[in-house]
């Protein structure tokens, strides 16, 4: 029997074992699927050295190890390289070869929800580990321009000067033009320990803006205040399910049915 984890800090919320198991049964694939916490990188790593000696095929990582999780493996995508951030380890005996599923699954759900995003204008807050690793996958939807904005905004300018190298049609938008933008995606972490507003009014934001938080399992302010517009909005449990399918597919080759394991979780979560 194959065994996995997914390591973090918190990690009791975490639905991927329950998401992977779905997966697996789809395929009548025998594996174990635990969380583990790790207090700090330093246990992080021993963890993943743990696992490997115990004959872990591999590993997820959630916050706040997948820059850690990166640093520490053997190989690395090209988007592993761009972001700095891993959250799919595979272990093969001593090496340690990282991916990252993000931002395919951000992308896809998008896709899923709206249909194609090619040629559109996206606004995406937020300049954290959360915001800088989907940006490649964005980018390879040849979206028309990839505008950044976030509440230290001096963090957005070097944020565009970094990818501006990698990926020309990217810039500020100090000030919130909802003219120039078709979807808004909201990567700041507002509103998860504390009851703060939305990173961003969306009371003047034009009724075809489509608006996507990264975030599940709690109604954000960013999509209370898209609601209370009746905007189109979706929060990310979408992104978690598609990003596992892409890392169950990645450690078993398989592709999975990830609709009805999101309705599934969905009607949980209600
Ligand atoms: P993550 O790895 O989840 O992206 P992070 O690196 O701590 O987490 O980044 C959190 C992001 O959420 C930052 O962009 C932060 O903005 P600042 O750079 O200004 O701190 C943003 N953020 C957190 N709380 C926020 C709030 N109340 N309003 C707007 N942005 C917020």
């Amino acid at each position: 029997m194959k065994k996995f984890a997914v390591i973090g800090n918190p990690i009791n919320h975490s639905l991927s074992p329950q998401i992977h198991s779905e997966f697996a049964r789809q395929y009548s694939i025998d594996l174990t699927y635990e969380k583990i916490m790790a207090d700090d990188d330093i246990s992080f790593t021993s963890t993943i050295e743990n696992l490997i000696n115990k004959g872990y095929s591999g590993a997820n990582v959630t916050l706040p190890f997948k820059g850690c999780a990166a640093k520490i493996s053997t190989t690395r995508t090209s988007e592993v390289d761009l972001t700095g951030s891993a959250n799919t380890l595979c272990f093969d005996n001593n090496s340690i070869a990282a991916h990252t599923t993000d931002g395919i699954g951000l992308v896809n759900d998008l896709i899923d929800k709206i249909g194609s995003i090619s040629n559109s204008s996206v606004l995406l807050l937020g300049a954290g580990g959360a915001a800088n690793g989907v940006i490649p996958s964005i980018f390879s939807e040849k979206i028309s321009h990839l505008y950044l904005w976030n509440r230290t905004i001096q963090k957005s300018f070097d944020m565009a000067e970094i990818w501006h190298e990698s990926f020309k049609r990217v810039s500020v938008m100090e000030k919130i033009e909802f003219n120039k933008i078709d979807i808004v995606i909201n990567a700041t972490s507002a509103g998860v320990d504390d009851n703060s507003l939305s990173p961003i009014s969306l009371n003047d934001c034009r009724k075809e803006i489509i608006c996507y938080d990264m975030m599940y399992g709690k109604q954000t302010a960013f999509l209370k205040n898209a609601r209370d517009n009746n905007l189109t909005s979706f929060n990310g449990l979408g992104m978690l399910v598609k990003q596992a399918a892409a890392s169950f597919e990645i450690w078993h080759g398989q592709k999975v049915e990830s609709k009805s394991v999101e309705e599934s979780l969905r009607s949980s979560l209600v």
